[in-house]
């Protein structure tokens, strides 16, 4: 099983950001606990940050027949792209949406997500522990039989 972890914009500066609301883990401790996680259930894990979404729309493109699931926290654009969604729902791929934070419990525009209503499940106001639900999550219903 081949998964596909990417983070969006402002991710890179977890650990530094806003830590009252994202945490004091880094984005590298994250995908390395994720990544020994998935080396214990030998499961393949790639990992992909980047703050242009551009680069997420070509990311999610190039997961195409080379990946069963994605887990994604598209940050920002979460509430903002149509593009990101329609390369999602393009892959036809299954995901599942992470936030560290609650964000029905913050700002109203945070209250609204292009991607939730298409992905398997949505993980969101756990921090660190979002990324771990989502991965389990995932996992549980790859292997699920048809
Ligand atoms: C976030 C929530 C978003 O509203 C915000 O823009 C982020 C992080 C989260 O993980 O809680 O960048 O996706």
């Amino acid at each position: 099983m081949r998964l596909l972890l990417i983070n969006g914009p402002n991710l890179n500066l977890l650990g530094q950001r806003e830590t009252s609301i994202y945490g004091s883990s880094s984005l590298e401790s994250i995908e390395l606990e994720l990544t020994k996680k998935a080396e214990e259930r030998t499961v393949e894990l790639d990992c992909f940050q980047n703050n242009f979404e551009g680069a997420l729309v070509d990311r999610i493109h190039q997961a195409i027949g080379n990946v069963d699931g994605i887990l994604i926290n598209a940050g920002a654009y979460t509430h903002t792209s149509i593009a990101l969604r329609d390369a999602l729902l393009g892959t036809q791929i299954p995901y599942v949406e992470i936030h560290l934070s609650n964000i029905y419990a913050r700002e109203e525009f945070r209250h609204h997500s292009f991607i939730s209503d298409r992905a398997i499940g949505v993980v969101s106001g756990f921090g660190v522990m979002s990324y771990q639900l989502a991965f389990e999550g995932l996992i549980a219903y790859l292997h699920k039989p048809e």
